[in-house]
């Protein structure tokens, strides 16, 4: 069973990318897992964390901050979905990141795949905010998933009320971005007889 974490750019009750994550939730279950049981999906909320302090840190952290970097290190992989806020993830993302990021040499993220997707209320999806976010990915050792961007614009108008994306092209770009993701997992050791 693969264990996927997933994480919003965005802290905001009625997010767009928390909803986007919500239908990855729902293709993730449906896809078949290396196991019985399929996959197990967890969130990790940015908006729970507080601002990163160096002092805080060296005084232990908190323990929201130890829940956290527990959740990503024992994480197979991470979906992370980003608004643009002027041209770059919101600092509640890039806050969790750099949290994430520590202690310099053992972070969580070195080494785990992660899949970046955007969505925003725009036509282009927040686009622009995903090259920021892979390059502060790739700086903490994170192996990003290579597939083609998935940026939703439109996505205000996309989502339905029941909080979930159906629209075709969205699902296959989304699938599409799960199935790579799941692909780019090591393969569980198959027991020999
Ligand atoms: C925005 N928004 C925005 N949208 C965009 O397409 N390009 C941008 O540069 C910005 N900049 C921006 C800055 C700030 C401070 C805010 C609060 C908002 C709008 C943004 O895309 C919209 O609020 C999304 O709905 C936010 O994503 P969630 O919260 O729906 O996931």
């Amino acid at each position: 069973m693969a264990k996927i974490v997933l994480l919003s750019g965005s802290v905001r009750r009625d997010s767009l990318n928390a909803a986007v994550l919500r239908t990855v939730r729902r293709l993730v279950h449906e896809r078949p897992g290396p196991v019985p049981g399929g996959h197990d999906v967890a969130v990790l909320e940015a908006g729970r964390l507080p601002l990163y302090d160096g002092d805080l840190e060296q005084s232990g952290g908190t323990a929201v901050v130890e829940e956290s970097k527990d959740l990503v290190r024992d994480a197979d992989a991470l979906f992370i979905s980003t608004p643009s806020y002027n041209g770059e993830m919101p600092g509640a993302l890039k806050n969790a990141l750099d949290w994430l990021s520590r202690p310099s040499g053992d972070s969580p993220l070195a080494g785990l795949t992660v899949a970046v997707l955007s969505a925003s209320p725009g036509a282009r999806g927040a686009l622009d905010a995903q090259p920021a976010l892979t390059g502060v990915l790739a700086r903490c050792g994170a192996h990003v998933v290579d597939h083609e961007p998935v940026a939703i614009g439109n996505a205000h108008e996309l989502r339905r009320a029941d909080g979930e994306f159906t629209e075709p092209s969205v699902v296959a770009a989304l699938g599409g971005l799960v199935d790579a993701t799941l692909a780019a997992l090591p393969r569980p050791a198959v027991a020999h007889r």
